[in-house]
């Protein structure tokens, strides 16, 4: 499914450190300080929101017996994740069947069993930076609330932060990754994190110095996923005679 990218290009230009921004997630030693944790988020914050509502807030955990919660919450939730895979399915699928749900749970103990305990999951609580990201839905223009299907529009008014959040990152020669899949443990957070009623986990966004980072990206080209006027229509191609 996935295509290597096309070239690479100067990661100093905005198209350039959109190739090149890959998920990090093996840290040197090298402590993440506050004022610079600052001034990423001082970056991060400008990102589009409906509304201009601005719904996120962002803890960082620095109490080490906070982030042993949250990694052991995590870890549990990355078992979960792992049994899917390990079934063939994507992991949490809203259309996922009754069937989907039992095949993952089946796998769950082949998940732990293959559990490392070097690995970034298992690893968590020493990362070096820790960001925990709510949303406040009441501030939510989840236009698609209403509709039968899975709602997800609401997501839009806090990842797009998230994703500035890593950018600006990247920007001062760090790195991370996005997780969500903590999120479904929300309610054993919700003490820990003393959250608000309205409050929801959005990411968990884990940030350091990276000890080495992925060269080039793997991502379908744009012909893949782009097409003229339905969904079946022609792919876009970039050199088409007649536009
Ligand atoms: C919405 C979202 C949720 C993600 N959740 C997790 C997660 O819970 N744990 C994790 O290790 N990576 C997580 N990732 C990172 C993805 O695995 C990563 O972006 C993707 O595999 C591409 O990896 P690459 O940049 O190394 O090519 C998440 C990414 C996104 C966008």
């Amino acid at each position: 499914m996935n295509e290597p990218t096309g070239d690479l290009r100067d990661s100093t230009t905005l198209a350039g450190a959109l190739r090149a921004s890959g998920a990090v997630r093996e840290f040197t030693d090298d402590v993440v300080t506050d004022s610079t944790l600052y001034d990423i988020l001082d970056d991060a914050r400008f990102a589009p929101s409906g509304g201009n509502r601005q719904p996120w807030r962002v803890i960082v955990l620095r109490d080490p017996d906070q982030r042993r919660l949250v990694a052991e919450t995590y870890l549990e939730a990355w078992h979960d994740y792992v049994g899917h895979v390990l079934a063939g399915l994507v992991p949490f699928a809203p259309t996922a069947t009754a069937q989907d749900r039992l095949s993952a749970l089946e796998r769950r103990g082949d998940a732990v069993a293959k559990s490392d305990p070097r690995g970034f999951a298992e690893t968590l609580a020493d990362a070096p930076a820790l960001l925990l990201v709510t949303v406040d839905l009441s501030q939510l223009a989840a236009t698609d609330r209403d509709l039968p299907r899975y709602t997800f529009v609401g997501g839009a008014s806090v990842y797009p932060f998230v994703w500035n959040v890593l950018l600006a990152a990247q920007a001062r020669g760090l790195g991370g990754v996005m997780t969500t899949v903590a999120t479904r443990l929300e309610d054993r957070l919700r003490p820990v994190l003393k959250l608000d009623d309205n409050d929801a986990v959005a990411a968990m966004v884990v940030l350091g110095y990276p000890r080495r980072r992925v060269a080039r990206l793997t991502r379908r080209p744009v012909e893949r996923f782009t097409t003229l006027d339905t969904r079946n229509g022609p792919a876009l191609e970039p050199n088409n005679p007649s536009a």
